[in-house]
This record gives C-alpha cells, sequence and structure tokens, in this order.
C-alpha cells in the first residue's frame, strides 16, 4: 500500500437520510470525512450510526426494507472528480473492494488464516500462488498478525484464534483486495482491553494508506485514536437520527459546545 495524501475531502455525505420500510432511520446527514484521518462515530443506542456507515459502501442494499435518499460522494485513487455511489450504474462488489467493511463480531469464514485472506482476491480473479502468498503476508503485516499465524497459516482454521486474533484476521481480509476506506463498526466491543489497544495501535498504523471510519460507544477510545468525531443523536420530533456535530476530536471533548453531546462524552445520559 503507498501512503496517500491527507487532508483532502474522501467522502462527501449530502442530505443523506435513510429508512427501514417506514421507518425514517436517518434524516438527512451532511458530513465530510477526511481522507488518511480516523473519523469516529458516536452517539446513542438507535441514533443511526451503523445505519450511516452501512450507506457509505452501500451494505444497506442488503437489507430488503433499506432505502436511501441524498448521495455519498466518495474521490477515488486516481479519479479527477467524486462519484455519487448511489448511481444507478456504479458496480457494488468492486465499490465494497474500495469501501472495505469490519464488523462488531469478528466473523472469519470456517477455512485456513490462508485461505480467508485470498478469499476476495482470488474472487477478483488473481491465480498467481506467489501474488497471492504476497497479499497473505502483506495483509496479515498491515493487522499486526503475521508474527502469531505465520506458522499455522495452512493449518489452523480462522475460527480457531482467540477473538482479538479473529478481528485482525477480519481486518487483514478486509486489506488484502486493497481497499481506500475502511469501515469497522464497534470492532472491539468484543474484545478485552489488550486485544483492543492492539486494534486500536493498527488502525493509527493504517490511516496512513487508508481513510478509517469507526463506530464505537467507547469514549476513551475515540478521544485515543480519533482525529475527528462525528456525534449522532435521536431528534425528539422526527424520531430520526441526525448529525449533531462533527468536529476535530480535541475541540470536541475538551470544549463541548451541543448539550446533548456533553452530556454524553460525560457520561450523563445515552
Ligand atoms: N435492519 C433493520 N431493520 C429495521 N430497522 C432497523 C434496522 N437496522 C436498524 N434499524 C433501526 O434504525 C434505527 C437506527 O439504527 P442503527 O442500528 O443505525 O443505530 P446505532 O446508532 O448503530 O445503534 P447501536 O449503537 O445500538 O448499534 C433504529 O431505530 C433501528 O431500530
Ligand atoms: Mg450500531
Amino acid at each position: 500500500m503507498k501512503a496517500t495524501e491527507n487532508n483532502k475531502i474522501k467522502i462527501n455525505v449530502n442530505n443523506l437520510s435513510c429508512s427501514y420500510g417506514s421507518l425514517l432511520a436517518v434524516n438527512e446527514v451532511d458530513l465530510k470525512i477526511k481522507a488518511n484521518e480516523i473519523t469516529a462515530f458516536i452517539g446513542p443506542s438507535g441514533c443511526g450510526k451503523s445505519t450511516v456507515l452501512r450507506a457509505l459502501n452501500r451494505m444497506n442494499d442488503t437489507i430488503p426494507s433499506s432505502s436511501v435518499n441524498g448521495s455519498v460522494d466518495i474521490i477515488f485513487n486516481g479519479d479527477q472528480a467524486a462519484i455519487n455511489i448511489y448511481n444507478p450504474d456504479i458496480d457494488v462488489i468492486s465499490l465494497r473492494r474500495k469501501v472495505g467493511m469490519v464488523f462488531q463480531r469478528p466473523n472469519p469464514f470456517p477455512m485456513s488464516i490462508y485461505e480467508n485472506i485470498i478469499y476476495g482476491p482470488k474472487l477478483f480473479g488473481l491465480k498467481d500462488k506467489k501474488q497471492l502468498d504476497e497479499i497473505v503476508e502483506q495483509s496479515l503485516q498491515y493487522s499486526a498478525l503475521w508474527d502469531e499465524v505465520k506458522d499455522k497459516l495452512h493449518t489452523s482454521s480462522g475460527q480457531d484464534l482467540s477473538g482479538g486474533q479473529q478481528q485482525r484476521l477480519c481486518i487483514a481480509r478486509a486489506l488484502a483486495v486493497g481497499p481506500e476506506v475502511l469501515l469497522l463498526d464497534e470492532p472491539c466491543s468484543a474484545l478485552d482491553p489488550i486485544a483492543t489497544v492492539k486494534i486500536e495501535d493498527l488502525l493509527i498504523e493504517l490511516k496512513k494508506y487508508l481513510t478509517i471510519v469507526i463506530v464505537t460507544h467507547n469514549m476513551q477510545q475515540a478521544s485515543r485514536i480519533s482525529d475527528t468525531t462525528a456525534v449522532f443523536w435521536v431528534n425528539e420530533n422526527t424520531k430520526a437520527g441526525e448529525l449533531v456535530e462533527c468536529k476535530p476530536t480535541i475541540e470536541l471533548f475538551s470544549n463541548p459546545q451541543d448539550s446533548r453531546t456533553e452530556g454524553y462524552i460525560t457520561g450523563r445520559f445515552g
């Protein structure tokens, strides 16, 4: 992976509203996500963090009742102009290759560590054994798992690893197809503090190469690793989630302006 230019806007979310059937889950979100930063989504349960995250690589498409309005414009490497990922002619498979996702529960496939990682590259047509070997080593190096598994790549199932190792394997699997953006939905909520710190360190390292968006309920985690924090909340009247504010994390945590943000980060409510 090549280090990319930072401080540019990578993702521009415009007037995004998301519904499940007749339920308006997220209302009119405008949000800019900077390249090579970690952006954290925080806010109380049900305020739409996962919904907005899934909207960034059209994972919402997999939920039959879901519908989306507005646009999500992403500038992919090598392109001059942003592309609205909701354009009907977008190839969703190749979109998800560029905008990868890691879920709350580690979900390695029931196959060897090696096969877990080459799954994506093989799907995209790569057959050369040497190149596949390289991808496996690189992805595991990037996900800080190589040293722990290099001697059992073929003999151990991905599902036989510890929870923290499984989550790093899932990150490696996402990295193996060369994404530009990595979306993570509470990736550490099933992990112990030591495994959590490993993932946090890894994400800080990875932001040199990628743009990262992470949903977290852990305020310390948001303040430790993110550059920018977006706070979501359920609007009392519409009952839909909306964006309260999106600011540099240091500013947001040291001097919260909105009373909901202040209450939430100090643990008074939410
Ligand atoms: N698959 C679904 N079908 C129907 N409604 C859904 C679905 N997923 C989410 N919702 C609803 O959309 C709203 C936002 O949910 P979402 O999961 O995005 O919130 P969240 O902020 O991620 O919450 P949590 O912190 O509990 O994970 C909630 O009212 C939720 O019940
Ligand atoms: Mg969620």
